[in-house]
């Protein structure tokens, strides 16, 4: 009965998941959609808890241990989320996506002191070749996300620096190499010394550790989306490991979420992963000395000339992009385009994919000020719309809106997707200085008949701007 339970359980786990999965991909049901996925983990863990029983009849016992573990954690992770700035949040995500990894190398590591215990006394190898694959499976990939997530979050908090040697690329591949030669030997020979397993362990963590070192700071997003992937394949051999459906259906979802989004950065930026795991784009660069061109003349515009523009348009295009998110400069512009509304004029928001840092960064920051979801564009509807567009405010955007994508075939960004915004009447870009942005190029838009700058903090700038409209 107690099974049959459980597995019902289980069910529910995993339909939530996938429930939750669905709605996270519309910024409306986002916050339901965590909810739901949520609500039906807890369901399926509670079950584990209370309901499961091994081979002898026994449930599962520790209750201190288990219910001290979920207090901790749960305060710990409750008190972060809270705590966290968005535009701290890929290091967040980081640090707890290594929490996975280490949980899955955990679950490895257990399983195979029972297995080798097992062996060790029934001396019957049959059968234990797969279970050991399994194992190794997940102890090298949860291992590697687990170090290579830490090496992520202390890198993006400013910890610890990008770091490189000459035959890394060869160095890091031997590692990767040895790591499975000994598991293949270990699973051929599963009764040699247990401290082969360890050296495996070992050899993974040092993957970890050096195939993220060298990756360029800003290229980390990326990364941890492949690092997430990892441990959703690392949570599934948990699953398999166990017999356990929901952890194999939530991590095997997991891992293909993470690689789907790994994939579609990769092609928002026009860059292959190979690139980004091995290039240095966005990594080491000086701000001053990105520009391959003489850079022309620019013009500056003030706050009052901004505020009888803006007010005057009938439709405004605001760009958000990663310095709003430094800004912390969402309300203010929610404020603006309220003002503006009222005077009449349309105002809408144009959001490249990979505007800021991490994917839906825009979305979410614009939704912490409650700006309507329809205001915001996706690119294509964007760039449709821009003909038509009186006025283009840009906050705190660079590479989104470079028009090197499309017209520079040396630039290390060409062939990405762009907003089109010189299509607009006037441009107006918010920035604080004529330093570049992420990709470390200069950027000829600011520097069009059309463009003028607007220099400032996004957030004073804006505060100001609305009090010189009103
Ligand atoms: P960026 O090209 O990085 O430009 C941001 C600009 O914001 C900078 O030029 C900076 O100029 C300005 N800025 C910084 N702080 C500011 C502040 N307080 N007030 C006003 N402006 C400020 O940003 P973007 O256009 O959003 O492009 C994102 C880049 O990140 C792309 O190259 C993309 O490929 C990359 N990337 C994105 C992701 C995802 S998933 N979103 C992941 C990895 C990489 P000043 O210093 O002069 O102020």
């Amino acid at each position: 009965m107690d099974l049959n339970i459980l597995t019902l359980c289980y069910l529910i786990g995993s339909v939530t998941f996938i429930v939750g999965l669905k709605m996270l991909s519309n910024p409306a049901s986002a916050r339901n959609g965590n909810l739901v996925a949520a609500a039906g983990m807890t369901i399926a863990i509670l079950g584990t808890i209370f309901l499961y029983r091994d081979e002898a009849g026994n449930k599962l016992g520790n209750y201190a241990w288990i219910f001290g573990g979920i207090v901790i954690g749960g305060i710990i992770g409750t008190l972060s989320a809270k705590k966290v700035k968005m535009t701290a949040m890929p290091e967040m995500v980081s640090l707890f996506n290594g929490m996975g990894g280490a949980c899955a190398a955990l679950i490895s590591i257990v399983e195979f002191n029972h297995l080798h215990h097992y062996l060790e006394n029934s001396l019957d190898t049959t059968g234990a070749s797969v279970t050991l694959m399994v194992i190794f499976a997940g102890l090298i990939i949860g291992s590697v996300s687990f170090a290579g997530s830490m090496i992520a979050w202390a890198k993006l908090n400013g910890r610890i620096k990008d770091y490189s040697f000459n035959v890394q690329h060869i160095f890091n591949l031997a590692l990767l190499i040895a790591a499975i030669g000994f598991s293949v030997y270990i699973t051929a020979n599963p009764l040699v010394p247990s401290y082969w397993f360890y050296v495996v362990f070992i050899l993974a963590l040092l993957y970890g550790v050096f195939f993220v070192l060298p990756i360029g700071g800003a290229d980390m997003p990326v990364v941890i989306s492949l690092l997430n992937s990892f441990t959703g394949v690392a949570a599934a051999c948990g699953g398999f490991l166990y017999d356990n459906k929901v952890m194999l259906t939530g991590g095997i979802l997991v891992g293909a979420a993470g690689t789907l989004l790994t994939i579609l950065m990769c092609k928002a930026m026009n860059r292959s992963l190979k690139n980004v795991l091995i290039g240095s784009f966005g990594g080491n660069k000086t701000a001053g000395a990105a520009g391959s061109k003489e850079p022309g003349a620019y013009k500056e515009i003030s706050l009052s000339d901004t505020a009888v523009v803006m007010s005057y348009a009938n439709k405004v295009m605001i760009v958000p992009g990663y310095g709003l998110a430094v800004a912390q400069a969402q309300h203010a512009c929610h404020e603006l385009e309220k003002l503006l509304e009222a005077k009449g004029v349309e105002v809408k928001y144009a959001i490249h994919p990979v505007a800021g840092r991490m994917p839906g960064h825009m979305n979410v920051l614009l939704a912490e000020a409650d700006v309507p979801y329809e205001k915001l564009l996706e690119m294509e509807q964007a760039n449709d719309e821009f003909p038509t567009t009186d006025v283009v405010l840009i906050l705190g955007a660079n590479d989104v809106v470079n028009p090197a994508a499309k017209t520079d075939p040396s630039s290390p960004i060409y062939g990405m997707p762009i907003l089109d915004v010189e299509l607009a009447k006037t441009v107006i870009v918010n920035k604080r200085s004529m330093k570049p942005g992420y990709a470390g190029i200069e950027n000829d838009l600011f520097f069009q008949p059309k463009t003028s700058m607007l220099f400032g903090d996004a957030k004073k700038v804006l505060q100001d701007l609305i009090g010189e409209i009103k």
